[in-house]
């Protein structure tokens, strides 16, 4: 029923949690990061995945929480690494095993969405230069090939890859995904090696079964200057802007990259007609400074949040994870909207051992969501990230992102106060004055408005 006091979405929404494999399901002995974290140095405080939330053994024990929280849809990944732990030797018992989670979603209620590559490789592709290795994309396509032909008939939400301009930063230049090699070159390689991968498992997948939808998952990161009158905070945001955010988005736009490399127009027209979706995953902004002078002055202090800002639990290093900034996600789906595209946000959330920020954070990012959605914006789901604490890559077990909160030492799980609220919502696909309330009383004034 409406009332002033409501916030509603539309019937057909979706609403559900992100994990991705490495993340949850243990003993993942056989990819690039198992060999990462068992070297010196590479985690926050030498944490391990280890048998990580045990997914793959038990994955069906946490479906109850999806169902507490009234989730109709969940994404979850596919480890390549167990699918084809030797190259060219594929596992029959992975691939079952990753069937029956995807029937137990199903026999649930639950519309599973799957990801294909979500930033682990197999070790023997690494031993090979893994993504700055143009082979990697018939390994990937061969891949592909396998886990469609067995899995295509259950699923029609498929992510091809990941996040690929994070996995490109982060391994080849801020150094903190394997191998850690600092080299901008390499950067680029990968980068274009992740989306002609793309759209070799598109062709794949809708070649199998044209009824499936398939996308690529871009992580937005909003850039804004740390003063709009200074034109060197001005330029570096661009700048950042086309080099992690567009440069992925542009050939999908407009079928053309963003540089002129005639050797790869070909490729990169084709990427125009090989999206059904973007999965867009949204978490923080950051405040650009550049300061000219000595290199220390001015690459020190770049990302910045907003002074008296919201930000999350978790401070690294004198950095935090990111300023919290809401009608950012209105912004950029305004922005990603102009592909033309339906978007699902693919991953949404943030840090918050002790469930503090969660709450609000939830109602006012959904907030934001259900403006672009009242201009019409076509958005059709929404998973958060994270269903529960999980292995979280170069932080460990230290960020801890769960509507679920997982204590790794001793198995235990409890549904966290956001999680409570996320199920009312997701059972009513609506946001009511209640729950506000209830939840974070501070946003009732102008919540509705
Ligand atoms: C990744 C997740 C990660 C999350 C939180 C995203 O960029 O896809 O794997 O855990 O951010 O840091």
């Amino acid at each position: 029923m409406r009332d002033d006091f409501s916030i509603e979405f539309p019937e057909s929404f979706l609403w559900g949690c992100a994990t991705s494999s490495h993340q949850v399901e243990g003993e993942n002995t056989n990819n690039n990061w198992w060999e990462w974290e068992h070297m010196p140095g590479k985690i926050w405080h030498s944490d391990k995945s280890g048998h990580a939330c045990g997914w793959w053994k038990s994955m069906e024990d946490d479906i109850s929480f999806m169902k507490k929280m009234n989730n109709n849809t969940h994404r979850l990944s596919i480890e390549w690494s167990r699918i084809e732990p030797e190259e060219g030797r594929f596992n029959e018992d992975a691939i079952n095993r990753y069937k029956d989670m995807i029937h137990s979603l199903k026999s649930n209620g639950i519309e599973p969405m799957v990801t294909l590559h979500h930033f682990t490789n197999p070790l023997w592709l690494e031993t090979k230069g893994a993504w700055i290795n143009k082979e990697s994309i018939s390994y990937f396509k061969r891949y592909v090939s396998f886990v469609i032909e067995r899995l295509g008939e259950d699923v029609h939400l498929w992510c091809t890859i990941n996040e690929p301009a994070v996995y490109a930063v982060e391994t080849y230049i801020m150094c903190n995904f394997p191998p850690g090699r600092l080299n901008l070159v390499s950067y680029f390689r990968s980068l274009f090696n992740l989306l002609d991968a793309h759209e070799v498992a598109y062709e794949i997948i809708k070649g199998n079964n044209p009824a499936s939808q398939v996308g690529i998952v871009k992580n937005y990161q909003l850039f804004d200057p740390w003063d709009d009158g200074s034109l060197w905070d001005k330029l570096l945001c661009a700048g950042l802007d086309k080099y992690f955010n567009s440069i992925v988005l542009e050939p999908f736009r407009s079928g053309s990259l963003l540089f002129f490399l005639p050797w790869r127009s070909q490729k990169i027209k084709r990427l125009k007609e090989s999206t059904d979706f973007l999965g867009l995953n949204y978490y923080t902004r950051w405040k650009v400074r550049f300061k000219i002078g000595s290199p220390k002055v001015m690459f020190d202090n770049i990302f910045n949040c907003t002074p008296g800002a919201q930000v999350s639990d978790f401070i690294r290093d004198g950095h935090p994870y990111g300023e919290i900034y809401p009608e950012g996600l209105y912004r950029v789906l305004k922005m990603v909207s102009t592909l033309g595209k339906p978007i699902y946000i693919t991953e949404n959330g943030l840090p918050d051992a002790d469930d503090s920020r969660r709450p609000e954070f939830i109602l006012t990012h959904l907030k934001q969501i259900h403006r672009a959605l009242k201009e019409g914006i076509d958005v059709r789901g929404y998973y958060h990230w994270s269903l529960m604490d999980n292995f979280e890559w170069a932080e460990g077990w230290a960020l801890r992102f769960g509507l679920v909160a997982f204590d790794h030492k001793t198995g235990e799980r409890q549904l966290r106060a956001s999680g409570k609220l996320y199920g009312d919502i997701a059972g009513r696909s609506s946001i009511t004055k209640g729950m506000v309330e209830q939840y974070a009383p501070e946003l009732l004034p102008g919540y509705f408005d």
